[in-house]
């Protein structure tokens, strides 16, 4: 009965390490996040997603705002330039070819999690 005590005290004090701020998303998160516009979906689930929710792939992961926030500082028009042109691991027009620039934005705003404002 006393280890059981011992081990969730434990148990506790590693959850409460655990919370550090620049927490990566949930791998549920990452696999289930989609833009709500229904052609942005499908734009997203079929290029971005392949490699923006797979951390293997080196890409600044969908809604980890920690990876976003300092390419977001970079500003849209550098943003949008890597997004057509490539920018090492990112493959030009992130394999989206019939994307529109308003597209990519878009895109890069769920991904960044910032909601776009209609
Ligand atoms: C084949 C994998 C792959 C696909 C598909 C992909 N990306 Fe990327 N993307 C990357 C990687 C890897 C990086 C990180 C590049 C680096 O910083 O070295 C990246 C970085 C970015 C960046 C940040 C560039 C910067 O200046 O920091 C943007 C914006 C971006 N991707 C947008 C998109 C969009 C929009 C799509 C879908 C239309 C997409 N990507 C699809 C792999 C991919």
């Amino acid at each position: 009965m006393r280890r059981i005590a011992l081990l969730l005290a434990v148990l506790g004090l590693l959850t409460a390490c655990d919370d550090t701020p620049k927490h990566p998303p949930e791998r549920a998160t990452l696999a289930t996040a989609m833009p709500a516009d229904p052609a942005l979906a499908q734009v997203y689930d079929t290029s971005c997603k392949l490699c923006h929710a797979n951390p293997a792939s080196g890409a600044p992961l969908t809604a980890d705002k920690a990876a976003w926030n300092p390419r977001i500082a970079q500003g849209t028009d550098t943003l949008l330039d890597h997004s057509i042109n490539g920018y090492n691991g990112m493959p030009p027009m992130g394999l989206c070819m019939q994307c529109s620039e308003a597209q990519f934005v878009a895109l890069i705003s769920f991904m960044a999690g910032v909601e776009r404002q209609q």
